[in-house]
């Protein structure tokens, strides 16, 4: 992992415009924006696993432990970029114990705004490729929320396949909802 290294540039329309999201490794300085966006993404949508605000203390850990992760070959994390802006981040973490270390999860956030223009589908590629070739993990796993039909939608497209559902497996405030997991194999 090169820290801010290009991995793709990717031209979406916003607007009547074109634009220009840069999708890249992150970088120790970028701790600030990236606190910003995941604040940014909690708020906007139901279907994170996290309902309340990080504070700036809580996300200097995390991304202290995800750089730590990554030089260790643990962890893939990349963030989309527009205009100095993170405005989309996909992640794939290995799993911690020793009989599953081959195994991933995967996850994938983009700020409203930013939906629908194939962002989503681009930046799991790549993460989905890294995992594959430099951590070498060989499945990817994920669990969504069963009324979020648009994520179900890009993993369908990705090559995830269904596995099972934890029937009222996500209580958020107060409320049951089935969570749905699925895997894709990439070797
Ligand atoms: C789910 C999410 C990552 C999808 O990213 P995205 O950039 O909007 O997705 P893309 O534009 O790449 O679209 C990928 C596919 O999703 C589906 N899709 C995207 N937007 C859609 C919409 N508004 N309605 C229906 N399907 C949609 C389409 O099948 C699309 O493929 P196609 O364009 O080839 O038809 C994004 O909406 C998001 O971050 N949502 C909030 C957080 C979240 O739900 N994260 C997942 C938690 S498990």
């Amino acid at each position: 992992m090169k820290e801010g290294k290009t991995v793709d540039r990717v031209k979406i329309k916003k607007g009547n415009k074109e634009i220009e999201i840069v999708i890249r490794y992150p970088k120790k300085s970028d701790l600030t924006k990236i606190w910003k966006f995941y604040n940014k993404v909690i708020k906007e949508t139901p279907f994170l696993a996290r309902i309340t605000p990080v504070s700036r203390k809580e996300e200097a850990k995390w991304f202290r432990e995800t750089m730590e992760g990554m030089r260790k070959k643990n962890e893939i994390y990349i963030v989309a970029e527009h205009k100095e802006k993170i405005v989309g981040s996909a992640t794939v973490t290995r799993e911690g114990l020793q009989t599953h270390k081959h195994e991933g999860v995967y996850g994938i956030c983009i700020l409203q705004e930013y939906t629908g223009k194939g962002l989503g589908k681009r930046l799991s590629w790549h993460v989905l490729r890294i995992a594959k070739d430099s951590l070498n993990i060989e499945i990817v796993k994920l669990s969504v929320y069963k009324n979020n039909r648009v994520a179900q939608k890009l993993y369908k497209k990705l090559g995830f396949a269904y596995a099972g559902k934890i029937p009222r497996g996500i209580k958020r405030k107060g409320k049951y909802t089935d969570d749905i997991i699925m895997y894709k194999v990439l070797r």
